[in-house]
């Protein structure tokens, strides 16, 4: 305990973490008859190292966080977990500068860590968080979390508790954790979007992609072009089921204002997650077109989708004003998300039915001395790309976007399996892996699909989740570091409330979690299972919704 103390006074940074790992061993020699009983304790996602301490830290002295050096950083991250103790404890908490005082709690920053690393200590009088940013001492809060009781999920007065004495070094294995979220097939209140994103939260994403255009709505609002929302945002009715050819007859719309997205940003940048938006192009624009018809080949006119599908109309590459619009909204958009480094443009599915027809887009494929409409595709994802580029921002691209050509800078989500992530890791661009068979969480989780909530199709469970790896075997060392991570989709043709949500990635974001968390000599699928029965204590006390499978 002293050393501990010590340790945390001592102003290097290096000699920190150097002096953490030195005085590992002396824990467990000290109490070795506990240090076999590792798994006795439950982390998902799994650190990359975690040693039992004999002994516990009751929450009863516990009154005071310390900051240590860098408190500007550190302030929200402690507010965050001063709000989170107090109602449970039911006594105040405060937040002061300082490295450290028996009895209490101390956050610090050590960069030597890394971005999004940290070490948790716990022993009979302090908890310690160093992270090696303030993500890091955040997601040292998420593990922390884990230890305590499930009750203290629910925030009420709880009688003062005993937390196991543990050290935890831990990092992610990959930068890139996303998890997708469609709010066009169904719309979803901000409420229910802060809800998502305390999902990602629990099991440490750091990325939400947010799907906020597409055929069957415009869910964004866009100053310049408010038909997108007034117009774009509604549909007449919706179908029943999987395109059954019978429909509702219940208009259905809404989207989110500018200050409801400032909202979400702020919410999530709170909780270190980045809001990658989404603006799709140049299909899946139907919603857009029917706002505003001048964008499309034909001139219209065109309705917002009221099923499900691909459709032929989409944005017309061969009239300037197409580009006019879109750098509008994209100005909008780069103001609405100032930290995103990217912006997804979509890029997928998207026919050239019209272009082939169209004499704009013939002129534009003669003028630009282009092959062919899948060269128009890339000229169009290029153009773009140029833009987001000139705004400080790069391109995320559907796999497609790899047709006719790959945009400088562009990063690819490989979805339609993982030839086209190989193929752009290949070429030497980044990739996130998102391949359909493993991370569609709209499929199925259970093969008796007769007793679950109607889906898309196919069969995705946590094993097949837990035993994907985000890593193709076929690319070589310097290849493989273009992979950023992975990410799982969920689009919402037939999810239509929070609830299905949760059903549909609880807990299959936790076998994500893992992968895309965890050092892959950490995984282990049965000792995964195990811990997952600790997990659901903590979701059925959040209330979750989650599948049983
Ligand atoms: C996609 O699922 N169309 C990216
Ligand atoms: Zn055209």
């Amino acid at each position: 305990k002293f050393f501990i103390l010590w340790c945390l006074n001592i102003n290097t940074r290096l000699m920190k973490k150097a002096l953490f790992l030195l005085l590992l061993p002396l824990f467990f020699f000290s109490c070795n008859h506990k240090a076999d009983k590792e798994q006795e304790i439950s982390i998902i996602p799994q650190p990359v190292n975690l040693k039992k301490i004999s002994g516990s830290f009751n929450t009863d002295s516990l009154n005071v966080i310390f900051m240590g050096v860098d408190q500007a950083a550190l302030f929200n991250v402690a507010m965050h977990c001063k709000t989170m103790f107090e109602p449970v404890l039911g006594h105040k908490i405060e937040i002061v500068k300082g490295t450290g005082k028996s009895g209490q709690m101390v956050l610090d920053i050590d960069p030597d860590l890394g971005s999004e690393a940290y070490l948790l200590t716990v022993n009979n009088n302090l908890i310690s968080i160093i992270g090696g940013d303030a993500a890091g001492v955040f997601w040292g809060i998420q593990t922390l979390k884990q230890l305590l009781p499930p009750d203290f999920e629910k925030g009420i007065r709880m009688d003062a508790f005993d937390i196991p004495c543990i050290a935890i070094e831990d990092e992610p294995r990959f930068v890139y954790r996303g998890m997708h979220l469609d709010v066009c097939r169904h719309f979803f209140a901000v409420e229910d979007v802060k809800s998502y994103i305390d999902l990602l939260v629990l099991h440490k994403f750091n990325i939400f992609h947010w799907h906020l255009t597409d055929d069957q709505g415009w869910r964004i609002e866009i100053k310049k072009y408010p038909l997108l929302t007034e117009i774009g945002a509604y549909r007449d009715e919706t179908v029943i089921g999987r395109n059954s050819g019978e429909y509702d007859s219940k208009p259905y719309g809404g989207y989110y204002t500018q200050e409801e997205i400032k909202d979400i940003v702020a919410y999530a940048e709170d909780r270190f997650i980045t809001i990658i938006p989404e603006i799709e192009m140049p299909g899946h624009s139907l919603a857009a077109l029917a706002a505003y018809p001048e964008l499309g080949c034909t001139g219209g006119p065109y309705s917002v989708a009221t099923k499900w599908g691909v459709f032929d109309d989409v944005f017309c590459p061969g009239n300037e004003e197409t580009f006019e619009f879109l750098e509008n909204v994209i100005d909008e958009i780069c103001l609405l998300f100032p930290n995103s480094p990217y912006i997804h443009i979509g890029g997928d599915e998207s026919p050239k039915t019209r272009w082939l027809q169209c004499e704009k887009c013939k002129n534009r494929i003669e003028n630009e001395g282009l092959a062919d409409t899948h060269e128009l595709q890339s000229y169009f994802i290029k153009r773009m790309a140029d833009y987001i580029k000139s705004k400080g921002k790069s391109i995320i691209g559907w796999d497609e976007i790899l047709e006719g050509g790959l945009a400088n800078n562009a990063t690819v989500m490989s979805w339609r399996g993982e030839e086209g992530g190989i193929a752009a890791a290949k070429m030497g661009h980044d990739v996130i892996m998102c391949p359909n068979e493993v991370c569609y969480f709209d499929h199925y989780q259970s093969k008796d699909t007769e007793n679950e909530p109607l889906a898309f199709g196919g069969f995705t469970d946590c094993e097949k989740i837990y035993s994907w790896s985000p890593i193709p075997s076929d690319l070589n060392e310097n290849q493989a570091s273009r992979i950023l991570g992975g990410q799982a989709n969920l689009w919402t043709e037939y999810i239509l409330d929070l609830d299905h949500i949760e059903y549909m990635v609880l807990p299959r974001m936790a076998a994500l979690s893992e992968v895309l968390w965890s050092q892959p000599d950490k995984l282990n699928y049965d000792i995964f299972v195990k811990k997952l029965q600790n997990l659901t204590k903590y979701y059925d006390a959040r209330g979750y919704n989650y599948a049983k499978n």
